[in-house]
């Protein structure tokens, strides 16, 4: 395949993307060089910021790669007070930040979803509908959906993690909350409830092919959504996913890996937001700059009180659990600096691809 022509297309054969995505030193810089070219001219160098509240790390569920799945018994689980939330909010409005994102472990109970519907309602109150909101809190109903987007939540990050049904299972339990058709329907209706919808797979991880990605890649496109977040796999010694930490890429192998997912998709999708993820930063300290300059726009900081950041770990070693907010601010700025991109304060930085659908 010719490299030079093929980056020039904006859709690609799964074929074509196989060859992307297994390209190594001079090829895969010229493929990350395209996606930064092609976001700079659709979106431009601005990054924008979602302030990260992780509520919750009580969850129902019990992904096999998941540290903080609900069989995990190594560690306490803690739901933020209301007043937590509030400050953390209050903190970002201070900030300048023009967002929040609240993630959290999955519970569909109904203290659980009008405690979420309540707390929007309440950021909303506090914040003067100043601060956009982000929802990172699993499958609901289509009614809960609707009464969350109804409070306040505009934008919604549910990963597929794997678009491969079998590989999907080989990751997650086979029981009926854990199911893929679920998690599909899941995905539809937070687009038909009118959300900016995000989606995205880990990468990296056992069983999973180039051809795998490519599909995922595919799939990502065909679903037309607003956002994306992926990230690379990190295996967690309390899950049992672990036991084939062997049998998966290096730590730099599957961050190259992630950096040409980015890319792939900035070329097929151009204007989309996409994280650069914690998971990136993780595995490499750099790994987040790196990722802006593969093409993503989007950073999550992290508020989340100290006393809980042990607490949400999903994968180990999380980068930034110690992170000070006013101290993250300055230096992401001046590390943004270096690499020709701006952060941009005080707007919900919405999702172009989105915006320009609604025209
Ligand atoms: N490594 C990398 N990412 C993980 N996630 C969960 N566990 C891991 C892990 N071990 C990601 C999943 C999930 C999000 C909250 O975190 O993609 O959707």
């Amino acid at each position: 395949m010719n490299l030079e022509k093929i980056l020039y297309n904006k859709d690609f054969t799964r074929d074509e993307l196989v060859f992307l995505l297994s390209l190594e030193g001079e090829g895969m810089k010229m493929l990350l060089d395209r996606a930064l070219e092609v976001k700079l001219r659709e979106i431009g160098n601005k990054v924008h910021l979602r302030g990260l509240i992780e509520y919750s790390n009580v969850c129902r569920k019990s992904c096999l790669y998941c540290g903080v799945r609900s069989k995990n018994k190594n560690f306490s689980r803690y739901t933020m007070d209301d007043d937590e939330v509030i400050e953390c909010a209050k903190l970002a409005m201070d900030m300048n930040y023009g967002s929040l994102a609240i993630q959290s472990g999955e519970r569909s109970d109904g203290e659980f979803t009008d405690k979420i519907t309540y707390l929007l309602k309440e950021i909303k109150r506090v914040s003067d509908g100043k601060l956009g909101i982000t929802l990172s809190c699993g499958e609901q109903s289509d009614k809960v959906y609707r009464q969350w987007f109804e409070a306040g939540a505009h934008r919604y990050l549910l990963r597929i993690e794997s678009t491969n049904k079998d590989l999907y299972y080989k990751i997650h339990p086979k029981d009926s909350i854990h199911s893929f058709e679920t998690r599909i329907n899941a995905l539809k209706s937070l687009i038909e409830n009118g959300y900016q919808a995000g989606t995205g797979v880990m990468i990296g991880l056992p069983f999973q092919s180039l051809k795998d990605l490519a599909d995922d890649l595919l799939f990502i496109k065909n679903l037309d959504v607003a956002m994306v977040g992926m990230g690379p796999f990190i295996p967690h010694s309390d899950t049992p996913l672990y036991e084939f930490r062997d049998k998966i890429p290096s730590p730099r192998v599957r961050l190259d890996m992630t950096l040409k997912m980015i890319a792939c998709l900035r070329l097929i999708m151009p204007k989309i937001n996409m994280v650069a993820a914690t998971a990136d930063q993780t595995i490499s300290p750099d790994g987040r700059e790196d990722a802006i300059m593969a093409g993503a726009n989007i950073i999550m900081p992290n508020l989340t009180p100290a006393k809980y950041r042990d607490k949400y770990m999903i994968y180990p070693n999380k980068a930034n659990v110690n992170d000070k907010p006013d101290q993250t601010q300055d230096s992401l700025d001046s590390k943004l600096k270096t690499i020709n991109h701006q952060v941009v304060y005080g707007k919900w930085g919405d999702s172009k691809a989105f915006i320009e659908k609604q025209d």
